[in-house]
């Protein structure tokens, strides 16, 4: 059972400068609310509750003024910095005293999911004892991410990153789980000659041990990532036109932990306080 995430939330953001250049990335908006609540959101659907967020070195206080340390949303959050983009497994690294002896998951800041079923495979994913899960999801321009083919029975048998040649159209999206091993495995790793250690080669390290699975996310599902300026626009569109038709808001912490029962009403009358009058509070006001 998996019980500690880590969001990893820091990076140069060098796609979106200026606008990078004096907020981190995932504090910017993605429709109504900042970018780091959606993948927070996906570690509450997956019910857990004790959380790390790695962020850049001198932009603590950003954060802390937006998710202070989780009381508010009945759990926990803590931050350590990382002093330098050293690439996505050095969050292993700098999370080492959080994981401890412990099983976790991993999910990008940038990475935005949603969809049909989702909370089950989460729930169903977090369930993981040993070795190491990845979700996939079909993309029309494979060469752009990580691939993995996979056998009959969901196991990755070939994983490469950006292929040149038709390998596979499944991406390997930005969320991931780990049994506690993590840590070993990641200090172990070599810079690639990007200079960054790889997520792909701590994955190929669990897969040659042949403890890989991996989850596929299916059609009615969706997984953006937001790395371009033009991926912010398409994603707050897909947001925006979601929660206008239905009524309901994506990634409202708030309701994800009122469902899950870890807040009551209490918390959210002083959430609906503390961000003011607002779209959101409006909609934190029907949750009373
Ligand atoms: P990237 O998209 O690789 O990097 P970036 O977001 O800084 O963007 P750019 O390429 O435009 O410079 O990172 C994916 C996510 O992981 C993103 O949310 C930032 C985060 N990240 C870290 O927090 N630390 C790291 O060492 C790396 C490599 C990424």
């Amino acid at each position: 059972m998996i019980k500690k995430g880590i969001i990893l939330s820091g990076g140069m953001g060098t796609r979106m400068s200026p606008l990078t250049k004096a907020v981190n990335k995932q504090l910017l908006p993605i429709h109504d609310k900042p970018l780091i609540f959606y993948p927070l959101s996906i570690l509450m659907l997956a019910k857990i509750k004790d959380i790390l967020i790695i962020v850049n070195k001198g932009q603590l206080d950003q954060y802390k003024k937006l998710l202070p340390n989780g009381k508010n949303l009945g759990i926990k959050i803590t931050y350590a910095e990382q002093s330098k983009p050293r690439g996505l497994p050095d969050a292993f690294i700098v999370g080492e005293k959080f994981i401890k002896k412990n099983n976790v998951a991993l999910i990008l800041g940038d990475n935005f999911f949603y969809g049909q079923n989702l909370s089950k495979t989460l729930i169903d994913s977090s369930k993981l004892n040993n070795g190491a899960k990845i979700i996939l999801h079909k993309v029309s321009k494979p060469e752009m991410y990580g691939v993995a083919k996979i056998d009959k029975n969901n196991k990755p048998v070939k994983l490469i990153e950006k292929p040149k040649r038709y390998v596979s159209d499944l991406a390997v999206t930005g969320l991931y789980f780990f049994d506690k091993n993590v840590v070993k495995y990641a200090k172990n790793l070599k810079p690639s000659s990007r200079g960054e250690i790889e997520i792909i080669d701590l994955i190929l390290k669990y897969k040659k041990i042949k403890k890989l699975k991996a989850e596929i996310l299916g059609r009615g599902s969706a997984w953006l990532d937001t790395g371009s300026i033009e991926d912010f626009y398409k994603t707050s569109a897909f947001v925006s036109a979601i929660e206008n038709r239905q009524g309901f808001k994506i990634a409202c912490l708030e309701e994800i932990s009122l469902t899950n029962k870890w807040i009551g009403k209490k918390e959210i009358t002083n959430a609906i306080r503390f961000y003011g009058n607002c779209g959101y509070s409006n909609y934190l006001k029907k949750l009373t």
